[in-house]
């Protein structure tokens, strides 16, 4: 079958990862263009207009919450994504290893228990494309990256990363902007074909 996902007519962004890290803060900086020093627990779900995103699509970012949210809620959001951003804190050690621990296997499992099987060679277990994004990038002065491109080696899902800020808004619209590229032109193969028999 032919990807059909350079022919999207919109791209719908979930941004994931520990309680804390930044994730309705950065949806907010994006918005407002300023940090906002007193964030909800979760952003409402913004659209933002084709004429204003690099790709010209119109782009839906979706934030999540645990204390909001149920696993089962999280669930839909990561099969109703079409990227998902895991966000971790750049001084948060804890924070980088539950990528590997828990959210990539967390949307890995999602993904493939709810992927259909068929018969005509078409793609069956569909990856979704993974951006990982290292927050608070302002605390610190030396980078993660090193530590992400080790994880990038191992889950070949993940399109980019990036370190950014919501605070200074340093790299805040180039984290969406790889978001939608993750999507439009993706570059790793994200569907696996089940072998035949
Ligand atoms: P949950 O909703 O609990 O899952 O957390 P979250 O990931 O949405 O994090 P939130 O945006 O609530 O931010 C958590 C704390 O980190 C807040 O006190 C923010 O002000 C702070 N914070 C967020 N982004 C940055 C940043 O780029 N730099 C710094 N220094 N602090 C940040
Ligand atoms: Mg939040």
């Amino acid at each position: 079958g032919q990807y059909t996902a350079s022919q999207r007519k919109n791209v719908r962004i979930l941004l994931i990862g520990d309680a804390g890290v930044g994730k309705t803060s950065l949806i907010l900086s994006l918005v407002s263009e300023e940090y906002p020093e007193e964030v909800p627990p979760r952003a409402e779900e913004i659209t933002i207009p084709a004429n204003v995103t690099p790709e010209q699509v119109p782009t839906n970012i979706v934030d999540f919450s645990s204390v909001e949210q149920s696993d089962e809620a999280l669930a839909a959001e990561i099969n109703k994504a079409h990227v998902v951003c895991i966000v971790y804190a750049v001084d948060d050690d804890d924070s980088l290893d539950r990528i590997t621990s828990h959210w990539l296997p967390l949307v890995r499992s999602t993904c493939s228990s709810s992927s259909s099987t068929n018969t005509d060679g078409e793609p069956d277990v569909a990856r979704k494309p993974i951006v990982l994004v290292g927050n608070k990038i302002d605390l610190i002065e030396y980078s993660t990256i090193d530590s992400v491109l080790a994880i990038m080696e191992d889950y070949p899902e993940i399109e980019s990363c990036v370190e950014c800020s919501a605070k200074t808004l340093h790299n805040i619209s180039e984290m969406f902007y790889y978001a939608q590229k993750a999507v439009l032109h993706p570059t790793s193969p994200l569907y696996i074909m089940e072998e035949q028999n």
